[in-house]
């Protein structure tokens, strides 16, 4: 194998496994889709995901990663000589790219906000006024386009400067302050009058209003915010030293990443209704909501260009995560040079971004069970690739591969206590496959 670029420094490790889980996810998917799927209830039904299923699919995947130090497809050929479970390394390039086609999209949203923050713009109007604000941006087809293929360019220059300076630098710098001004945020939208509203839409599960679909979305929602499912966390962790204990580490991106989840739904929902939004706006969510938020704090101004800076690098680290999928692969699998694989990578996102971007304007008569284009790539990115992604790690780390691989890894060959290991396979072999395809037939109408 070439010589791998590695992190710098076990730090470095986690927090770039944290900064690709930590972002958009957290911050604008999760409150949209607890809002639009009830509140409590979808929230508890998530925590149990991430715990029975998402964190042992991360740790699944870092044993994959380590134990071969190289990307899913040469990974699963080195564990699994002369069978074809290789194969399944296309599903996730190809998911990859659908995370990414709609996930830019929002990004470029974001590079908006920042430019309206920066403007001073985010202040002195009514949510309503903000609804529209927001409508206008993405009935726009040149702005809209515009900011993603920035945000990209932005991404993609970011990259062909190299694993270490790239990701590990921002990662190490931006999450724990990201971290604290959501706390600060949180504060200042507990504060609100009527509150208490937003806290028990969000703490008292109502059972009545969540559905299957709505336990699918939450499962689905917790491996899109893991960064599980598409072997982005087998290739992070193809870089890790062989020092790290990989189930601290996998407690640390499940806990921090969740963490994030409700801070941002405590930050959005007492604002909700303190503010009369609908708590199903669905993506619009967190843009009509934040600046009223920010409106009314003490330099306001400061905290939202603030907040989108932060937010912005979040999501940078995530979707620099997100192309290191292809990017990793056409390196060592297709021998590309690096600056040739992520020219290719840039223009196959391009053209999948400018495509979402533009599902709200020029393209928005085109519709499937009355999604656009961007709300289908949404949708399928968690719901179906995601999940698919996981029932195959699951099931192949959990029945077929080798348990002194794994053994080896939780352990780190025989020096750390190997405890997890009986939870772990219970999971893996039981807990996540039964429930991920029951859900699955419920909803295809076969039981
Ligand atoms: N986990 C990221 C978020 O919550 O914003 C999104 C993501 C990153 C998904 C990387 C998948 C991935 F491979």
């Amino acid at each position: 194998m070439s010589k791998r670029a590695a992190f710098a420094t076990r730090v470095g490790a986690i927090a770039a496994a944290v900064g690709s889980a930590v972002g958009l996810g957290n911050i604008w998917r999760f409150p949209y889709e607890a809002g639009v799927n009830g509140g409590g209830a979808f929230i508890l039904v998530y925590i149990v995901c991430i715990l029975i299923m998402g964190i042992p699919v991360i740790l699944s995947e870092f044993i994959i990663g380590r134990s071969t130090h190289s990307n899913m497809k040469a990974a699963l050929r080195t564990l699994s000589p002369g069978k074809k479970y290789y194969l399944f390394t296309y599903v996730c390039i190809l998911g990859s790219f659908v995370v990414i086609g709609f996930y830019s999209v929002v990004c470029g949203w974001i590079i908006e906000y920042l430019y309206q923050a920066a403007l001073g713009n985010l202040s002195e109007h009514s949510s309503a006024e903000y609804s529209e604000m927001f409508n206008g941006l993405i009935s726009n087809p040149w702005r809209c386009v515009g900011w993603t293929m920035l945000f990209l360019v932005i991404n993609f220059i970011v990259m062909s400067r190299g694993i270490e300076k790239g990701i590990e630098r921002v990662a190490s710098i931006m999450m724990p302050l990201l971290f604290v001004i959501l706390i600060v945020f949180c504060v200042n939208s507990l504060l609100l009058p009527g509150a208490s509203k937003g806290l028990d839409f969000l703490f008292s599960p109502d059972f009545s209003k969540l559905t299957w679909k709505g336990v699918l979305e939450a499962l689905g929602q917790a491996f899109l915010s893991l960064s599980i499912g598409i072997s982005c966390l087998v290739t992070y962790s193809s870089y890790f030293d062989d020092k790290t204990s990989l189930v601290k580490d996998a407690a640390t991106v499940g806990i921090l990443d969740t963490m994030v989840a409700i801070l941002s739904g405590v930050m959005i929902f007492p604002a909700v209704f303190s503010f009369g939004v609908e708590p199903t706006a669905g993506p619009s969510l967190i843009f009509e909501v934040l600046p009223s938020i920010f409106q009314q704090m003490t330099g306001g101004y400061f905290w939202a260009l603030l907040f989108f800076l932060l937010v912005f690098f979040a999501s940078l680290t995530s979707t620099i995560s997100l192309s290191e999928i292809p990017i990793t692969f056409m390196i060592e699998e297709h021998k590309m040079s690096r600056p040739r694989a992520i020219l290719w990578t840039a223009l196959i996102t391009f053209a999948l971004a400018a495509v979402a971007a533009l599902s709200f304007n020029v393209l928005d008569d085109i519709k499937l069970w009355g999604k656009n284009i961007f709300d289908m790539m949404d949708y399928a990115a968690s719901n179906i690739f995601m999940l698919l992604g996981g029932l195959f790690t699951a099931v192949y780390v959990g029945w077929i591969l080798d348990r002194k691989v794994i053994r080896d890894q939780l352990t780190n060959g025989g020096k750390l206590k190997g405890a997890m290991e009986p939870y772990l396979i219970f999971c893996l072999r039981y807990v996540a496959p039964v429930s991920i395809i029951f859900i699955f037939l419920y909803l295809t109408g076969i039981i």
